[in-house]
C-alpha cells in the first residue's frame, strides 16, 4: 500500500461531480487500499477518492475512535443513500482537505446507505451518530461538495483564504 497526497481546497478537482464505478478492478482496489493507508495516516476517519485527484465514486472510512476498540476499515464503491432520517443532528466538521479547520453541520442524523464492496457484493446498512454524519460528508466530496460549503458565505471565503495561504506557503518548501 501507498500513501498519497491528498489535495488541499481550493481545487478543481474538489468541486467536480465523480464518475460511478463501472466494474471493479485491481487498480481501483489498490486505489482504495491506498486510500485507506492515506487516511490511518493523517490521521482521519473519512477520505474519499476526489482527494486524491481520482474523480471516481469512491469512499473509505473508519470512525471508530474508542481505544480498544476494533478498527472497521470500510470500502464503498458507488456509495448511495437510499433513506435518510427526518431527525437531524449537528457535528463540528473538519476535512483533510481543508486542515484544521472546522464548522457545524447540520445533517439528518441517521442515514440507510448502499453501496458495493471491496469483493463488489452489494452491501446495505443503517448509519447512525458520527457514521452517519461521515458518510454524508464523503459522499457529499463525490458530488464536488465540502462542508464549507454549508457554512456562511463570510466564514467559507475566511477559510478558502487561510487555504490558499497555506498552498502558497507549502509550495515555497
Ligand atoms: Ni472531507
Amino acid at each position: 500500500m501507498t500513501k498519497r497526497p491528498i489535495l488541499i481546497h481550493p481545487d478543481p478537482r474538489l468541486k467536480k461531480v465523480s464518475a460511478p464505478v463501472p466494474d471493479l478492478s485491481d487498480d481501483l482496489r489498490r486505489l482504495a487500499d491506498d486510500m485507506l493507508e492515506t487516511m490511518y495516516d493523517a490521521p482521519g476517519i473519512g477520505l474519499a477518492a476526489p482527494q486524491v485527484g481520482v474523480n471516481t465514486r469512491l469512499i473509505v472510512l473508519d470512525c471508530v475512535k474508542a481505544e480498544g476498540e476494533a478498527p472497521r476499515p470500510l470500502i464503498m464503491f458507488n456509495p448511495e443513500i437510499v433513506a435518510a432520517s427526518d431527525e437531524r443532528s449537528v457535528y463540528e466538521e473538519g476535512c483533510l482537505s481543508i486542515p484544521e479547520q472546522y464548522g457545524e453541520v447540520e445533517r439528518p442524523a441517521e442515514v440507510s446507505l448502499r453501496w458495493i464492496d471491496r469483493d463488489g457484493r452489494e452491501q446495505q446498512e443503517d448509519f447512525a451518530g458520527l457514521w452517519a454524519t461521515c458518510v454524508q460528508h464523503e459522499i457529499d466530496h463525490l458530488d464536488g461538495k465540502l462542508f464549507i460549503d454549508y457554512l456562511k458565505p463570510l466564514r467559507r471565503q475566511l477559510i478558502t483564504r487561510r487555504m490558499q495561504k497555506l498552498k502558497r506557503e507549502r509550495a515555497r518548501v
